[in-house]
């Protein structure tokens, strides 16, 4: 399988949000940030933009939940037109649940791990999520650096995944740039969150297609 490009909206413009989304057609989804200044501080979108996004957007969105009592509001987010809806493993008291939920109203279900957070409890689980999200960064602000430590976690993953035979989707989100993809990739994901990297390029939708060559390479 290809990989897969989805900017992340939290480098855009968001005064011009509309022009943002239109400037990256050629992406596979869109990553959609929301944050309640809670579970990471900082905020950003809450339901109705998340809703208008949808209903603007020329590619499905990847909803990434950065909010606390996931259980309660998740399936809000699925039920106004995400394709994806990742929420947090710290943030849930129910994650098989709360997944079943997702997918029962057709979206696909996605698990986020903080850097500190093992991966090892969900590697029995795997057919119960459509995606795994390991976090590179401490989540709550774009342009920060890589964590080396995390490409460790991704081989465990992928491993796992191989063995396993289900079809989760391995997404990584932080610090993903030109000079860290091809290793990330290596390392076994599939699926690559960029935000400053695309949206602070010069030509936004050459920089999708030049982060899917050398991901794929
Ligand atoms: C951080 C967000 C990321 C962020 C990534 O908490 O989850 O999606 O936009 O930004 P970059 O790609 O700049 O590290
Ligand atoms: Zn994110």
């Amino acid at each position: 399988m290809p990989a897969l490009i989805n900017p992340s909206i939290l480098s855009a413009d968001f005064m011009n949000l509309e022009r943002e989304l239109q400037a990256i057609a050629a992406a596979d989804f869109v990553h959609v940030d929301v944050m309640d200044n809670h579970f990471v501080p900082n905020l950003t979108l809450g339901l109705p933009v998340v809703k208008r996004i949808a209903e603007v957007s020329p590619v499905p969105l990847d909803v990434h939940l950065m909010i606390e009592d996931a259980d309660r509001w998740a399936p809000e987010y699925a039920a106004l037109g995400a394709a994806s809806v990742t929420f947090h493993a710290e943030a849930t008291q129910a994650p098989v649940r709360l997944a079943r939920e997702l997918r029962s109203r057709g979206v696909r279900a996605g698990i986020a791990l903080r850097p500190a957070s093992p991966v090892e409890p969900l590697l029995d689980l795997l057919p119960e999520f459509d995606m795994i999200l390991v976090m590179t960064v401490e989540p709550g602000f774009g342009g920060q650096s890589f964590i080396e430590g995390m490409l460790p976690k991704i081989r465990r993953a992928r491993q796992a995944v191989v063995e396993s035979g289900a079809d989760t989707w391995i997404q990584v989100d932080g610090g993903v740039a030109r000079d860290t993809i091809g290793r990330i990739a290596r390392a076994g994901a599939n699926v690559f969150v960029a935000g400053s990297a695309v949206y602070g390029a010069p030509d936004v939708a050459a920089e999708i297609v030049a982060l899917r060559g050398l991901a794929d390479a």
